[in-house]
C-alpha cells in the first residue's frame, strides 16, 4: 500500500484490514490534520516494538489502550515474533458497534456486565436509518425505570453466556447524528454518552 489513505472514507476501510502500517498511517493522518492524539508515536513505539521483537514474549499487557495505535504495532511485532496475547485495558472506553445489526443491543448488554461500559464511556452504533436498529434506538432513551422493567422477568433466570442482561441502571444521554453512506444514501449513528448510574430501589 502507498500514501496513507483518508481514515473516515469507509470504503477505503477494506485497504487498511490486515494491514498494520496502513492501520498506524492512517491515525496519524487523523493526529496531524483532525486532532491532537496523545498515542506513543512512530519514534518511542518503534523502541518498544524492537525491545518485543527482540524479546519474543508469549503475551503482552498494555494498560491505556486510547485509540489502539500503539496496541496495533506492538500487536505486530507481537505476532511476528510467533507471541499469541497481545491484553490492552483501557479505563475511558469507546465503543463503535459496526457488525451484526442484530447484535448491537445484546453486545451493549454484555459490555456493560463487563463494566466496559460504564459513567463515561461513549458508544456509537451506526446504521440507525438504514437499515435501522429499534430495538437498540429504544434501549438507549428508556427511562432506568423502564429498563428494570423489562429485566425483571428475567432476573435470577438461568444464566445464559452470550444473553446479556446488561444494566438497567445506566443512564444515556443520546444523540442521532444524520450523515451519509459512501453509497451517498442517508444514514445516521447514535453516539450514546453514558452519564451516570442510577442506585436500585
Ligand atoms: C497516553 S494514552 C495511551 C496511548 C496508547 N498507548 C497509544 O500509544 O496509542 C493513556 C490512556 O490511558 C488510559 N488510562 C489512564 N488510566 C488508566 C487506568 N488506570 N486503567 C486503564 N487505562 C487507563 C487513558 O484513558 C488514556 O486513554
Amino acid at each position: 500500500m502507498g500514501a496513507a489513505p483518508a481514515f473516515y472514507k469507509a470504503e477505503e476501510q477494506i485497504f487498511l484490514r490486515g494491514s498494520p502500517e496502513d492501520m498506524l498511517a492512517a491515525i496519524d493522518e487523523l493526529g496531524h490534520s483532525q486532532d491532537f492524539l496523545m498515542n506513543v508515536g512512530k519514534h518511542k513505539g518503534k523502541i518498544v516494538a524492537d525491545l518485543i521483537a527482540q524479546e519474543k514474549p508469549k503475551t503482552v499487557l498494555e494498560i491505556g489502550w486510547y485509540v489502539g495505535s500503539s496496541a496495533i504495532m506492538f500487536g505486530d511485532a507481537l505476532r511476528r515474533g510467533g507471541g499469541r496475547r497481545y491484553i490492552s485495558l483501557e479505563m475511558n472506553s469507546k465503543i463503535f458497534f459496526d457488525h451484526s445489526m442484530m447484535s448491537h443491543l445484546n453486545d451493549l448488554k454484555l459490555c456493560q456486565e463487563l463494566s466496559l461500559v460504564r459513567p463515561g464511556s461513549v458508544t456509537l452504533a451506526d446504521n440507525m436509518r438504514r437499515p435501522g436498529n429499534p430495538l437498540y434506538w429504544e434501549y438507549v432513551r428508556a427511562s432506568t425505570k423502564g429498563k428494570v422493567e423489562a429485566a425483571r422477568p428475567f432476573v435470577n433466570c438461568l444464566k445464559d453466556d452470550v444473553i446479556s442482561l446488561g444494566n438497567p441502571l445506566l443512564v444515556y444521554r443520546t444523540t442521532l447524528l444524520e450523515g451519509l453512506e459512501p453509497s451517498g444514501h442517508a444514514d445516521a449513528a447514535d453516539v450514546s454518552y453514558c452519564v451516570d448510574e442510577v442506585v436500585s430501589s
